[in-house]
C-alpha cells in the first residue's frame, strides 16, 4: 500500500463511479449546481432529473447524487423517501392507485384492494414480474362522490366492485394493444 495515498486519489475513483451511475446530462447539471453557494438547495431538482431518465431512483443513483452534490447520503435518501412523487423501485407500465380514504373505505375499498392483490399477486408498493402493473394505496383521490374509486395511470374508474377487477385489468392491457383508428 502506498503510504502517500491521499483522499484526492480516492476521490477520483469515487467521482468516476458516481458519474458512471448517472446519465451524463445529470452529471453536467450537478456540476452547474455545485457553483451555487448552497448546492443542496438544488437536491430536489437533481432527483427529478434522475427520475425522468430511469423512472425511479435506484440506491446507487442516490449515493452518486450525494457524492457529486456533496450532500450527506442520509439527507438525499431522506428527501427521496419523503416526497411521494419520487419512486425508489421500478414502476410498472400501469400504475394502479386504490383509494382507501374514508368515503371509499366505507363503500368497500378494502375488498377492491384485496381482489387487486389477489389478481396481480403483489402487495402495495410492488410491481408485477412482467413489469405491467404497480399497486399503490391512496388516501383520497379527490373524487369521493364516485366512491369507491381507483385510478389506472391518469384514468379514474368510479364505483368499482371487486368482481369488475379481472376485466378491468384485461381491458387496460387490451386497450393499449388496440391500434389507433
Ligand atoms: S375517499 Fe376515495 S376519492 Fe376521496
Amino acid at each position: 500500500m502506498n503510504p502517500a495515498a491521499t483522499s484526492t486519489d480516492n476521490w477520483s475513483e469515487v467521482q468516476a463511479a458516481a458519474e458512471a451511475a448517472l446519465p451524463p446530462d445529470v452529471v453536467t447539471f450537478i456540476a452547474e449546481c455545485r457553483k451555487d453557494p448552497q448546492p443542496e438547495s438544488q437536491l430536489i431538482a437533481v432527483l427529478h432529473r434522475v427520475q425522468e431518465h430511469t423512472g425511479y431512483l435506484a440506491s446507487a443513483q442516490l449515493d452518486a447524487v450525494a457524492q457529486l452534490l456533496r450532500v450527506p447520503a442520509a439527507k438525499v435518501s431522506g428527501v427521496a423517501t419523503f416526497y411521494h412523487y419520487f419512486h425508489l423501485h421500478p414502476r410498472g407500465r400501469y400504475m394502479i392507485n386504490v383509494c382507501l380514504g374514508t368515503a371509499c373505505y366505507v363503500k368497500g375499498a378494502d375488498k377492491i384492494a384485496a381482489r387487486l392483490k389477489e389478481e396481480l399477486g403483489i402487495d402495495f408498493g410492488q410491481t408485477t414480474t412482467d413489469g405491467l402493473f404497480s399497486l399503490h394505496a391512496a388516501a383520497c383521490l379527490g373524487t369521493c362522490g364516485l366512491a369507491p374509486v381507483l385510478m389506472i395511470n391518469d384514468k379514474v374508474h368510479p364505483r368499482v366492485t371487486p368482481d369488475q377487477i379481472p376485466a378491468l385489468l384485461e381491458q387496460t392491457v387490451a386497450a393499449d394493444r388496440t391500434p389507433a383508428a
